[in-house]
């Protein structure tokens, strides 16, 4: 098998002549005869003035390639898209699947005998595993790390489960400007991933659990030199997997892993976003995640870590508290323990390295857990027949079960528009609904499932009320919101027959969501809907109209319809 320079040669009709005029272009930037002839490490360059969570890559890959010339190999870098979640319109998740469809073409294009993927903001990793299961090189994982804790006035504040929080108090008009001014200097005191449990750290826990990356990759806060460690380690371990041709991608993302992983994602008080990645991630390798297996575990599985959202700390604490090896050995009767892993061994060797921190309130137990059930229910119903999801972890618990009537808005341009109207009719116990928001809806279902509490009712107090949509919302955020709700409404799903006035049942533990409208009438909407459409512009050239003709709906993790695996690659 060729390896190394040889690898994947331009097609000028003669190998011969390709690989001689490789050899001169790539001399020219002062490589020796010996340094070609090493196994090459590929490291993704995902550096960006626009992704100020990936501040820290630069000298990642630095550390990166000291690993890998520590063990003779020679490490290469290219540059792929990078994706800042805050910086991209309409939404980052809209440019998901082109990361991983960059990543994954540069991987294929270019020699390298395995790859190092640095990533972090939150479609980032997502984008990466996808690319990394369709190429299957041997691949190894380093996510960037948490940002620091900030303070503001005595307290321990984060990214960016507190920006909302302040943002909601500021709504309200307990916050002025002149302290908001000063608390934007403070939730985000350095470079790296949010730093609660949001999806960027939910992915990072989730690709450590598959075991995709390195342990303690998930935590290790992005500027301590543990992190620099890490890298030269997980360099050091790219050139083994160079060098033995595995493991690959394949052999880590199983059924077992996968489930494993599912398993970590209730435990952790995972963000809804990581439970699209993960059904995407899979589904590359041909692995589905059923959303009722995935609820059912829910049932079983408590939430043991203590993490804003759903708790009290920070990913830096619980980096602290020890990490992933921590939080699987809290779990190891939930896992399957002889799943392998990237740095050799199982999941059970990685078990038995973990520190045992005695007085830490981070990562409960199985007896004393954070809450009772898994993060998420995945609820159906006449409103979402192939499913919805609902962070139970971050809800109110006195919403869980609620009959309200709907107050609807049609679009996110719509909610904007009105929801801070004095004169809209709206009460606490109403049932917020937004439609047009999903994958094709909007396009690229973007965080907007965390609609904000009318200004009136906020200034009264309101703090949560149930709200439905076919969006996503951020990791971070937190309420009673049913989210995800499949098929949608661009597509004739239920949500799009909702009227104003209609009622609504939620009832998180029947895992129900349902119009309260008779199904006659239901089906007569429906049927007019089908008959006359709204009309939607739907765009003419481009990335955008690839993306409106193949991405598919929540469930089936809107990753484009012709990149999942059906069958061998024909390239492959
Ligand atoms: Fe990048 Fe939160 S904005 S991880």
């Amino acid at each position: 098998m060729t390896s190394g320079l040889r690898k994947g040669l331009t097609s000028y009709g003669d190998p011969g002549f390709s690989l001689f005029l490789r050899k001169i272009l790539i001399k020219s930037m002062g490589y020796s005869d010996d340094s070609l002839e090493r196994p090459i490490v590929g490291i993704t360059n995902t550096f960006s003035d626009f992704n100020p969570c990936h501040g820290n890559v630069p000298a990642m890959i630095d550390a990166i390639q000291r690993g890998v010339m520590l063990e003779g190999a020679l490490p290469m870098v290219f540059p792929t898209i990078s994706l800042g979640e805050p910086f991209c319109h309409p939404t980052a998740m809209f440019l998901r699947n082109l990361m991983s469809m960059d990543t994954e073409e540069m991987i294929r294009a270019q020699p390298m005998d395995a790859v190092v993927v640095v990533g972090g903001c939150d479609k980032t990793l997502p984008a990466q595993v996808m690319a990394a299961v369709s190429v299957d090189l041997p691949t190894i994982v380093l996510p960037v790390g948490p940002m620091l804790v900030g303070h503001h006035k005595g307290d321990a504040v984060g990214a960016c489960t507190d920006c909302r929080r302040f943002w909601a108090e500021h709504r309200a008009g307990r916050i002025d400007t002149a302290e908001m001014g000063q608390i934007t200097g403070r939730l985000a005191p350095s470079v790296g991933t949010c730093g609660v449990m949001g999806t960027a750290g939910t992915m990072a826990c989730l690709i450590e659990a598959l075991g995709l990356s390195l342990p303690m990759s998930a935590s290790v806060p992005s500027s301590h030199a543990d992190r620099l460690r890490i890298a030269e380690a997980t360099g050091r371990r790219a050139a083994g997997i160079a060098a033995s041709c595995g493991p690959r991608p394949s052999e880590l993302i199983t059924e077992a892993s996968v489930r494993n992983a599912m398993t970590v994602l209730q435990a952790i008080g995972g963000s809804t976003n990581g439970l699209i990645h993960l059904v995407a991630m899979a589904g590359r390798g041909g692995v589905c995640v059923d959303l009722k297996t995935f609820d059912e575990l829910g049932r079983r599985v408590p939430v043991l870590l203590n993490i804003k959202p759903s708790g009290a700390h920070y990913m830096e604490d619980f980096h602290y508290a020890g990490g992933m090896p921590a939080l699987l050995r809290e779990l190891a009767p939930h896992l399957d323990l002889t799943t392998p892993v990237i740095g050799g061994g199982t999941i059970r060797d990685v078990i038995e390295t973990a520190e045992q921190i005695p007085t830490q309130d981070v990562i409960r137990t199985l007896a004393a857990p954070h809450s009772a059930q898994g993060a998420m229910a995945v609820l159906f119903g006449n409103l979402a027949p192939d499913g919805a999801v609902i962070k139970q972890s971050a809800a109110s618990p006195a919403l869980m079960k609620h009959t309200g009537r709907a107050v609807v808005f049609d679009s996110i341009e719509d909610l904007t528009k009105r929801i801070d109207d004095p004169s809209l009719d709206v009460l606490a116990e109403d049932v917020l609904v937004l439609r047009n928001a999903g994958p094709k809806g909007a396009p690229g279902m973007p965080e907007a499932g965390y609609l904000p509490i009318p200004v009136n009712l906020a200034q009264q107090g309101v703090k949560d009320m149930v709200r439905i949509s076919d969006a996503r919302m951020s990791g971070t955020a937190f309420g009673t919101i049913v989210l995800h709700v499949a098929p949608e409404s661009a597509v004739g799903g239920p949500l799009a027959i909702v009227q104003t006035g209609d009622r609504i049942a939620l009832d998180v533990e029947g895992r129900r969501i349902q119009l309260l409208v008779d199904e006659a009438e239901i089906q007569s909407r429906l049927a007019a809907w089908k008959a006359s459409p709204p009309r939607r512009e739907k765009p003419v050239r481009g990335y955008a109209r690839l993306f409106q003709d193949s991405v598919l709906q929540a469930n089936q993790g809107c990753d484009f319809d012709f990149l999942l695996r059906e069958g061998p690659d024909s390239r492959s």
